[in-house]
């Protein structure tokens, strides 16, 4: 059950809007270091050109609440003064982060909000995370509540886990809100210590290939994969107490405990460990722009994600294997957290419109299902502008 209101038509309200606040929020990419981020590992994300606006105004009332997208056109409202449950769509990613300011003790009053998104939903390339952020900005923002960006990325990262129920780890929210224009990141998880490497790519692009496929267990299957990880971790703490995350295990001590560790976990553990490595390596290779190496690291990750991690789907394995074929990609993965969304290309520039054509046309005849290309930049993260 829920106390907000729906509303399909556009309220007048927002035809005059003056915003005090835009903020522009970014989605982003992830170059490699897959399902690392809760395993307190590394990953190598950056913000990119396509992203979520969000207008804001004080509407001078002290609880009433009105949000409208203009993407999906629908609306809804509610009262900060009322206990805020959990929908079931994307206003969650709102309430959440509304919430979890109110539970800081945040001073909010009554607020109109328009969105407009730019960003494909179920892609893979994060439009919850740039909808939590865009809207906790915003807020801090609107009413001057004297936030640092690093906590707008752990409470968003918090509505994600608590309200929303989605046990995402923090490089989502991290990438959309503190990237710089044209560098990578490469992210400790544990430390939150980030290097920015310069994004130059040389004669090659990054092209995303999205496969319009979302497999609905995906929300569940994510969670459960981090759930044996963690399980994972528990066991092997009984006996080394310091052992705080997988972070933690060497590729000696899990063959250790292989013969304790149930189900699946030694298979999802090893993926972490060697992905750890890869991302590692990819840094270096990136800095010395050795782009051949870094694409056989992004092959690498994907055989993992679809073997040990098992978190890939037939749709993205088509994809992966059939760029393969074709010496001008040098690497090719799928991205974020699997089981379908987009699959993350390292190809050379004047081959891209050529291979889109084809490859669109074997996957509508293997799949009947439209392709969709998406070229991105690097880019900067949240954008704030007052008025
Ligand atoms: C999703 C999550 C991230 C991360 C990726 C997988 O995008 O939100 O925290 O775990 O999946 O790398």
């Amino acid at each position: 059950m829920t106390n907000i209101r729906s509303f399909r038509s556009k309220p007048h309200i927002f035809e005059n809007l003056k915003p005090e606040v835009i903020i522009e929020s970014p989605g982003r990419i992830n170059l490699i270091g897959e399902h690392t981020d809760y395993n307190n590992g590394f990953v190598m994300p950056t913000a990119i050109d396509k992203k979520i606006i969000l207008k804001f105004q004080k509407n001078h009332t002290e609880n009433f609440c009105r949000i409208y997208s203009e993407t999906f056109e629908k609306g809804f409202e509610f009262h900060l003064d009322k206990e805020l449950k959990k929908a079931s769509g994307w206003e969650d990613y709102i309430l959440g982060v509304v919430k979890e300011l109110l539970d800081k003790g945040a001073e909010l009053s009554g607020f109109d909000c328009l969105i407009h998104s730019q960003l494909p939903v179920g892609a893979g390339i994060s439009s919850s995370a740039a909808l939590e952020c865009g809207i906790a900005s915003g807020l801090n923002e609107l009413f001057e509540l004297g936030l640092k960006d690093v906590e707008i990325v752990k409470l968003s990262q918090k509505a994600e886990n608590d309200f929303v129920g989605s046990n995402c780890g923090i490089m989502d929210q991290f990438s959309s809100v503190m990237s710089i224009k044209g560098k990578i990141i490469m992210l400790d998880c544990r430390s939150l210590e980030a290097e920015f490497i310069k994004a130059d790519f040389k004669n090659c692009k990054l092209l995303l290939l999205n496969t319009n496929v979302s497999h609905n267990l995906a929300d569940s299957d994510y969670n459960s994969r981090r759930k044996e990880c963690e399980a994972a971790v528990a066991i092997i703490q009984k006996e080394k107490p310091d052992v705080q995350s997988l972070r933690d295990v060497s590729f000696e001590m899990l063959e250790k405990f292989k013969n304790k560790l149930q189900g699946k976990m030694y298979e999802r553990c090893l993926y972490v460990l060697k992905e750890n490595e890869r991302v590692l390596k990819a840094a270096k290779t990136l800095k010395s722009r050795n782009l051949k190496d870094f694409g056989k690291l992004m092959y690498a990750s994907h055989e993992g994600l679809q073997h040990n991690y098992e978190v890939s789907c037939p749709e993205l394995d088509f994809l992966v294997d059939y760029s393969r074929d074709h010496e001008f990609i040098y690497g090719s993965r799928m991205m974020g957290g699997g089981f379908g969304g987009c699959t993350i290309n390292l190809i050379e520039e004047d081959k891209i419109d050529k291979y889109v054509r084809e490859v669109t046309s074997a996957y509508y005849k293997k799949f009947k299902i439209k392709l969709d290309a998406i070229s991105v930049h690097p880019d900067e993260g949240t954008k704030i502008f007052k008025t």
